[in-house]
């Protein structure tokens, strides 16, 4: 059976000392951290690269999950699968051969993730759904944390979660961008695999029994096991 995953995003956690905001992680019993990296061009705002996975790597037996807000992330993947990334999603919007980039995420034995903004519909990644190990539906646009969720996105979710029990793949259904306390029931009843969490995990004042919280809410009920 799925289970719900939390993904907190380091982009939420003080730079200063992003060693401890990994450890906050493991802590808090978060099997996934997620790495918003941001180009300053596909997104209207600059993060970090590869050396920031590279460096935190050894600190970490969690899920690197690498969420690339750039373009031509062609040219950029060999980087990241080099830093020890467990999962690199790139954005549709931003790559031409996407099927051949899924493929090559792939021959590196990592998963492969696409992710949709919110003026994307789920139509134009129909047909990558059979090939790729995750979907991330944004339900903010993207650029930054802290932002409200976009209601009219999460429609997305309950659509991947009929193809897919159409039999239209086997992928992770991730959300990302303003999940807190308020939306996470939401989204996970819609079908919600994994949820990304910047400022409401890294605000918390216990983000122990957030992560406990998530697990218990009630999904939408599937015939396919993960
Ligand atoms: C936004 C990023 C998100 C963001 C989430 O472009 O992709 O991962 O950090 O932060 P919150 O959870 O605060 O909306
Ligand atoms: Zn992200």
């Amino acid at each position: 059976m799925r289970t719900t995953i939390v993904a907190p995003s380091i982009l939420a956690a003080d730079f200063s000392n992003t060693g401890a905001a990994v450890a906050t992680v493991a802590a808090a019993g978060a099997p996934w951290i997620h790495f918003d990296v941001m180009d300053g061009r596909f997104v209207p705002n600059l993060t970090f690269g590869a050396k920031m996975i590279a460096d935190l790597r050894p600190a970490s037996k969690g899920f690197f999950d690498v969420h690339l807000m750039t373009v031509e992330p062609e040219s950029l993947v060999d980087s990241f699968i080099d830093a020890g990334a467990d999962a690199i999603t790139f954005h549709l919007e931003a790559c031409v051969h996407a099927h051949r980039l899924v493929e090559r995420i792939h021959a590196a034995g990592r998963k492969a993730g696409v992710s949709i903004v919110p003026s994307t519909p789920v139509w134009a990644i129909r047909e990558l759904l059979p090939s790729v190990d995750m979907v991330l539906v944004m339900t903010v646009n993207p650029g930054f944390g802290g932002q409200k969720l976009i209601q009219r996105a999460t429609r997305k979710i309950a659509e991947l979660h009929e193809l897919r029990e159409g039999g239209l793949g086997a992928y992770d259904i991730a959300v990302d961008g303003g999940i807190n306390t308020e939306t996470a029931a939401e989204v996970v009843a819609l079908g919600a695999d994994v949820l990304v969490m910047g400022s409401a995990f890294f605000q918390s004042a216990d983000p122990a029994a957030l992560v406990r919280w998530v697990s218990t809410l009630p999904r939408r009920g599937s015939s396919q096991t993960a």
